[in-house]
């Protein structure tokens, strides 16, 4: 079976499940902390792309975010909602992330949004797509220029605005990675700084923005990879300013 066929067409069945919910969400519950929450629609949507996947591609491993933390050479990387708080909220920016990896390579990356009805995708080698279309990063070189979004995370997020909304033309927290970095890889944003990031959060789109021609790396420029935890996503062009920014917010 076709690996980009079986994850898009699942990644639509799970969007419309979570459409029913949205703004409504089955016992939402605090997680790791107050600020991290999860709902019974993050289970139940996991539940369906698991199933599905252990139906079809039964000796293939599963690492997904609501427990079920396995490791393999040829492993399934899947968040069932990216952007829980935006979804338990009834905010629109919320997308289904799955992707198949073998020995730390993504191959497949899929991010579906069920509420614009878009889909993002790329098969390693063959470019990215949104809904069948071509996708590109922004062609934009000037920083001042860029419009950009940056993750929630305490004790950092608050001094990288601070650090670069006097270089920029806008930031956003969209409050989705895999969706914010999709934007990256469309043009939309021409940079997106993640922090704290899972592998779920990002696996989709470690292949979905270089598929684009756009880069990826640590907050250190160096290779990104599944487990590197913090990213730069850019149109490349814009990346290096945005390094040095980083690195002096980390410093301080
Ligand atoms: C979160 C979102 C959010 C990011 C957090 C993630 P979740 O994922 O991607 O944008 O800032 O770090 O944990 O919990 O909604 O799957
Ligand atoms: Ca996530
Ligand atoms: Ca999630």
């Amino acid at each position: 079976m076709d690996r980009l066929d079986f994850a898009i067409k699942l990644a639509r069945r799970v969007g419309f499940y979570l459409l029913q919910h949205w703004g409504n969400a089955l016992n939402v519950k605090e997680k790791s902390s107050f600020q991290d929450i999860v709902s019974d629609c993050d289970k139940h949507a996991q539940q369906m792309i698991v199933s599905e996947i252990e139906k079809h591609f039964p000796k293939e491993a599963i690492l997904a975010e609501e427990d079920r933390f396995e490791t393999g050479q040829r492993l399934w990387i899947v968040d069932p909602i990216d952007g829980t708080m935006n979804f338990v909220h009834g905010l629109p920016s919320f997308a289904i992330g799955i992707a198949y990896s073998e020995g730390g390579n993504v191959l497949v990356g899929v991010v579906h949004d069920p509420v614009l009805n878009e889909t993002f995708y790329a098969v390693a080698g063959e470019g990215a797509y949104k809904n069948g279309e071509r996708i590109n990063v922004s062609s934009n070189t000037m920083l001042k220029e860029s419009i950009g979004n940056v993750g929630f995370y305490v004790g950092f997020t608050g001094h990288f605005i601070n650090a670069i909304e006097k270089h920029v033309r806008r930031m956003r927290m969209v409050g989705s990675a895999v969706l914010a970095a999709s934007y990256v890889a469309c043009g939309r944003f021409d940079f997106f700084v993640a922090k704290r990031a899972n592998p779920w959060d990002v696996a989709p789109v470690l292949l979905i923005v270089p598929e684009a021609n756009g880069c990826v790396s640590d907050l250190q420029g160096r290779p990104a990879h599944l487990s590197s935890g913090e990213y730069l996503f850019s149109n490349g062009k814009v990346h290096s300013e945005v390094l040095e920014i980083i690195k002096k917010v980390e410093k301080t």
